[in-house]
C-alpha cells in the first residue's frame, strides 16, 4: 500500500525579488535566520516561521521516511496565490512557484509529485497555466476558496473546474483571505475560526449553486482541513434545504445528495472528528492530508488515522486508495484486465457512478459497529455483529409480512382471484425460511464465553432485547399486542409512534379472518358475543377450511405456512432463553426483568391460536 499525503506545503528557499521586478510592494520573500530556518515576510511583515522541510527534499524524505509516508503531493503557500493583482503578475509568479516545484520533485526520488497554482481572477490564463502545467508534469492544481468576493460558484471559476474536469486535473481547495479579519487580530483566529467557515462556504456555494449538478462527475475536487465545518453543520443545511424554500438555492437535490461528488482531506486533529467525518462523508472520500510542514501541520503525519478505530481497510482507503482514485494514479491501461483474464470490456466505474460498494453503503455499513468497551473486547464485534443482522432480517420479515396483508387484503375483496393469496403464500414461505437462519444464528454467538460476555456486558445497561423496536412490531402486526410493552420505547418518539401506530391497525390475524368472513367462511361476529365465542367461530372457519380441501387448496397453505412461521417464532423464543441460559444463568436481564424466568412465560404466546385450536377440532 502506498501512503500519499495529499495536503502538504513546500516553500523554495529563494527567487526573485517580485516587488522589484513588478514595482508593486508587499509580495513575499524569504528571510533565511539560521541554518535551516526561514521566516516568510510579506513585504515588511512577518508572515510565519518555517524549516528546511520546506525546501529541501532530502529533510522531506527523511521525514516521510520516518511517518511512514511513500508519496507526498506538494502545493505552493496560499500566500503566493497573487489574485488580487494584475493578472500578468500573478501569472509569472504562478510560473516561476510551479517550475520551482517541479524542480523540487525532480530531486524527490520520485515520491514527490505537485499541484501547480494559477492565475485564478482570469479564467483563460488560469485554464491556458493550467494546461501547461498538466503537460509539464503536475497532477493537479491547488486553487484558494475565493477570488476577493467572488465564491466557488463564481461562472468564471466553474468554467475553470469544467477545465480541470477536461484536462484530469485534480483540484485541492485550500482556504485563504480568510473573511472579518478585523474582527479576528490575535490568537490566530483566522487560522483556526475563518478558515474552517471559509471552506464550509466554498462547499455550499458550490452545491446550492447547482454548480455540481453543471459540472462533469469526472471533476476530482478535495476540500483541505476536512472540509472545514461542512460535514458538523451538513444537517443544519439539509434541514434549511427541506424546510426553507429560499435556502435551496439551484441545486436538484437535497445538499446530502452530493458527498459522493467531492473528497475532504483528514486535516481535523481529533479521533471523534475524524470518524464524524468519515461518517458524515464516507469512507471512500476521506484522504490523507497533513498540512505537512506548517506549525498547524500533523506532527506525525499519518497518525491521526493509523491510531483511529475505523477497520483496518478504511484505514487504507484513507491513507492510500482513495487519493490513488482522486490523482488517478493507477489508471488501468486498455486492455489490462483481459491480459488478467477478467473478461474482454473491462468496465471502469467513474466517479460519482453506481458501484458495488456504494449501491449497498458498504463502507457505511462496515462504520455501525462501534464498541463500548476501550479497548475493544474481541468478542464485542460478534455480539454487535449477531445483533445487527438479527435487525436487518427483522426488516425484511417486517417488509414481507407487510404484503401478506396487502395480499390478503386484496383477496379478501375479490374472493373469486387466487393471485393474490398464492403470493401471500409465496412470500409467507420466505418469511419461514428467514425464521430458520434466525433460530440457527444463535449458536454463532454460543461461541462466546459467558466471561468474555461479562467483561464488557456491563456497558450495555439498560440496553435491552426490549428495545427492539422491529420484534416487537413483528409481534404487534401479527396480532400478538401488548400495550404495556410500548413504555420500553418511550425515550424513541419514532418508535413509540410507529409502534402505537401498529397497535391501531388490523394485525395480520385480523385482516386473514377479514378475508375469510369476506368468503363467506366465517360469519360475522354475533352481537354481544364473548371474545371466546368470537375464537371458537374463527376457529371452526379454519376447521371448515380443511375439511373442504379440495375447494381451498390456496388457503390451506396459507394457513400451513402462517402455521408454521408461529412455531418458528416460538423455536426462536426458545433458543433464546437457551443462549440466556447458557450465557448468564438465571441472571436479571440489562432490561430488569427476571432474566430466562421471565423468558419462558412468553413460550405459550401465539400469533394464530385459531390455527392451533383448528386441530383440536379435526376428527378422523
Ligand atoms: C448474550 C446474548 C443475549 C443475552 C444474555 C440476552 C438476554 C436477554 C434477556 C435477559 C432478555 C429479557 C429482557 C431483559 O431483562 O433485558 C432479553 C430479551 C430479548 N432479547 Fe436477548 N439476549 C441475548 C441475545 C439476543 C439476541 C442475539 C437477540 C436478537 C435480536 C436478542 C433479542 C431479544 C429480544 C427481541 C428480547 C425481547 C423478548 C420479548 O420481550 O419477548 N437477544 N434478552
Amino acid at each position: 500500500m502506498q501512503v500519499i499525503d495529499i495536503h502538504n506545503h513546500f516553500f523554495p528557499s529563494s527567487w526573485p525579488d517580485l516587488a522589484a521586478r513588478y514595482s508593486t510592494p508587499n509580495w513575499p520573500w524569504i528571510k533565511h535566520t539560521e541554518p535551516g530556518k526561514a521566516d516568510i515576510m510579506v513585504g515588511d511583515r512577518f508572515f510565519r516561521h518555517i524549516c528546511s522541510a520546506c525546501w529541501d527534499p532530502d529533510v522531506r524524505l527523511q521525514e516521510m521516511d520516518r511517518d511512514g509516508v511513500d508519496l507526498q503531493i506538494i502545493s505552493a503557500t496560499p500566500v503566493l496565490f497573487a489574485y488580487e493583482r494584475p493578472v500578468e503578475h500573478a501569472l509569472d509568479c504562478a510560473q516561476l512557484f510551479n517550475d520551482a516545484a517541479l524542480e523540487l520533485c525532480s530531486r524527490g526520488k520520485s515520491r514527490l509529485k505537485s499541484f501547480c497554482q494559477v492565475p485564478l481572477q482570469d479564467v483563460d490564463a488560469a485554464c491556458k497555466e493550467l494546461s501547461r502545467c498538466m503537460q509539464a508534469g503536475h497532477v493537479g492544481v491547488q486553487i484558494g476558496n475565493h477570488i476577493g468576493s467572488k465564491n466557488l460558484d463564481d461562472p468564471g471559476v466553474v468554467a475553470f473546474l469544467h477545465h480541470c474536469a477536461d484536462e484530469g486535473a485534480a483540484v485541492l481547495v485550500h482556504p485563504w483571505e480568510m473573511f472579518a479579519r478585523d474582527r479576528m487580530p490575535k490568537y490566530m483566529m483566522p487560522w483556526t475560526v475563518g478558515m474552517p467557515a471559509e471552506t464550509q462556504l466554498s462547499v455550499v456555494a458550490l452545491i446550492l449553486s447547482g454548480a455540481l449538478d453543471r459540472l462533469p462527475s469526472s471533476l476530482r475536487i478535495c476540500f483541505a482541513h476536512g472540509g472545514g465545518s461542512f460535514a458538523f453543520l451538513l444537517g443544519r443545511l439539509e434541514n434549511a434545504w427541506h424546510h426553507q424554500p429560499v435556502a435551496r438555492g439551484d441545486c436538484q437535490h437535497p445538499p446530502s445528495h452530493y458527498l459522493n461528488r467531492f473528497y475532504t482531506d483528514s486535516a481535523v486533529f481529533d479521533q471523534r472528528a475524524l470518524q464524524f467525518l468519515v461518517g458524515t462523508m464516507g469512507a471512500d472520500q476521506v484522504m490523507l492530508g497533513s498540512d505537512y510542514p506548517f506549525p498547524l501541520g500533523e506532527e506525525r503525519v499519518g497518525s491521526l488515522i493509523r491510531q483511529s478505530n475505523l477497520p483496518q481497510h478504511t484505514k487504507a482507503k484513507l491513507l492510500s486508495g482513495n487519493a490513488t482514485r482522486f490523482l488517478k494514479l493507477e489508471a488501468e491501461s486498455p486492455g489490462a484486465a483481459d491480459k488478467r483474464g477478467l473478461g474482454s470490456s473491462p468496465i471502469a466505474p467513474e466517479p460519482g457512478q453506481l458501484t458495488y460498494s456504494s449501491y449497498l453503503r458498504v463502507p457505511e455499513l462496515l462504520e455501525l459497529q462501534q464498541p463500548q468497551s476501550s479497548p475493544p473486547h474481541h468478542d464485542e464485534l460478534l455480539f454487535i455483529l449477531v445483533h445487527q443482522t438479527y435487525e436487518l432480517w427483522f426488516k425484511e420479515l417486517l417488509h414481507d409480512l407487510d404484503a401478506v396483508v396487502a395480499n390478503l387484503r386484496r383477496a379478501g375483496a375479490a374472493s373469486q382471484s387466487h393471485d393474490e393469496v398464492y403470493e401471500a403464500a409465496r412470500l409467507l414461505r420466505r418469511c419461514t425460511e428467514i425464521s430458520r437462519v434466525l433460530v440457527e444464528q444463535f449458536t454463532i454467538l454460543e461461541t462466546m464465553l459467558p466471561t468474555h460476555f461479562l467483561a464488557f456486558r456491563g456497558l450495555l445497561e439498560p440496553a435491552s432485547g426490549f428495545q427492539s423496536e422491529q420484534f416487537r412490531e413483528i409481534e404487534f402486526l401479527c396480532g400478538l399486542k401488548d400495550e404495556k410493552m410500548l413504555r420500553y420505547h418511550r425515550p424513541t418518539p419514532e418508535a413509540y409512534a410507529s409502534l402505537k401506530r401498529r397497535l391501531e391497525e388490523p394485525s395480520l390475524r385480523d385482516v386473514f379472518f377479514g378475508a375469510l368472513q369476506a368468503m363467506g367462511m366465517l360469519p360475522p361476529a354475533r352481537e354481544g358475543s364473548t371474545e371466546r365465542e368470537r375464537f371458537e367461530a374463527r376457529a371452526r372457519a379454519v376447521h371448515a377450511l380443511y375439511k373442504d380441501e379440495h375447494h381451498h387448496r390456496d388457503w390451506i397453505d396459507v394457513c400451513e405456512r402462517l402455521t408454521e412461521f408461529d412455531e418458528l417464532v416460538v423455536s426462536w423464543r426458545l433458543r433464546h432463553i437457551q443462549l440466556v441460559e447458557r450465557i448468564i444463568g438465571i441472571r436479571m436481564g440489562t432490561g430488569g426483568s427476571a432474566g430466562a424466568s421471565y423468558l419462558k412465560l412468553t413460550l405459550d404466546k401465539k400469533f394464530f391460536p385459531e390455527l392451533w385450536e383448528a386441530r383440536t377440532l379435526l376428527t378422523e
